[in-house]
């Protein structure tokens, strides 16, 4: 029913966007692309080279040289640099610290989209997670989806998560930090975070994961009937 969809999924972190799109292609039996992987490969790839993050020219001329590879398991997230298995490593604090700095380089961006357009290409179907999918990757995606969800409860989310992983507990320092990266993210100039005009705007604050995947299998089975 939803043979050859491209579903892109987009919203700032927190909003439940890896599961819940690793979810949604389980149930539509998809193929699940993490673009976010990618930045994060090439951040660990220039870490890895002693480049300093900050340096636009010098992480601009490495980035061709990154030989990056991701699966498209939604039960198994695989990243690869050289072939080396990254998976964990690129999750790491040394790399989430860097990645906003690379990741604001346009000849990282402009590797990165044609790489993804070109991974999303095929007749299987694909639902492929990230910043800006929907307004500059596949802007003719089958369906869009645009996730939010408060500051307060993004936060909220995060901090359990740090918790969870034996972190302080510090909400307030949290928030603080959801609201600079919303800023940062939504004013950049090279692909800011925006939904696109005709993306679906949902609001998962007040929804469990279940529920955000069960309505975002709707929204595919209805726009895959309309398509027909
Ligand atoms: O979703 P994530 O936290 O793994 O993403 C890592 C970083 O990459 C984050 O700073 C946002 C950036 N990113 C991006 O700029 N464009 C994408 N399509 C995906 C991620």
């Amino acid at each position: 029913m939803t043979d050859g969809m491209v579903i892109a999924v987009d919203g700032p972190a927190g909003t439940g966007k890896s599961s819940v799109s690793r979810g949604l292609a389980r149930a539509l039996g998809a193929r699940y692309l993490d673009t976010g992987a990618m930045y994060r490969i090439v951040t660990l790839a220039v870490l890895r080279s002693g480049i300093d993050p900050a340096d636009t020219d010098a992480v601009a001329a490495a980035v061709d040289d990154v030989d990056l590879a991701v699966g498209y398991d939604p039960d198994e997230d695989r990243s690869y640099l050289a072939g080396e298995d990254v998976s964990t490593e690129i999750r790491g604090d040394a790399v989430t610290s860097a990645v906003s700095a690379v990741s604001a380089v346009p000849a990282v961006r402009a590797r990165l989209v044609e790489l993804q357009r070109r991974l999303s290409d095929g007749p299987d179907s694909v639902v492929v997670e990230g910043r800006d999918i929907g307004t500059v990757v596949l802007p003719d995606a089958d369906v869009k989806i645009f996730l939010t969800a408060s500051a307060e409860v993004r936060a909220h989310r995060r901090n359990d998560q740090n918790v969870a992983n034996g972190l302080a507990d510090d909400y307030a320092t949290v928030l603080a930090d959801v609201r600079r990266r919303d800023h940062l993210d939504s004013t950049r100039a090279v692909s800011p975070l925006r939904a696109a005009d005709d993306a679906l705007v949902v609001d998962t604050s007040e929804m469990t994961e279940t529920d955000v995947v069960a309505h975002l299998q709707d929204l595919v089975h209805q726009r895959a009937g309309a398509r027909r």
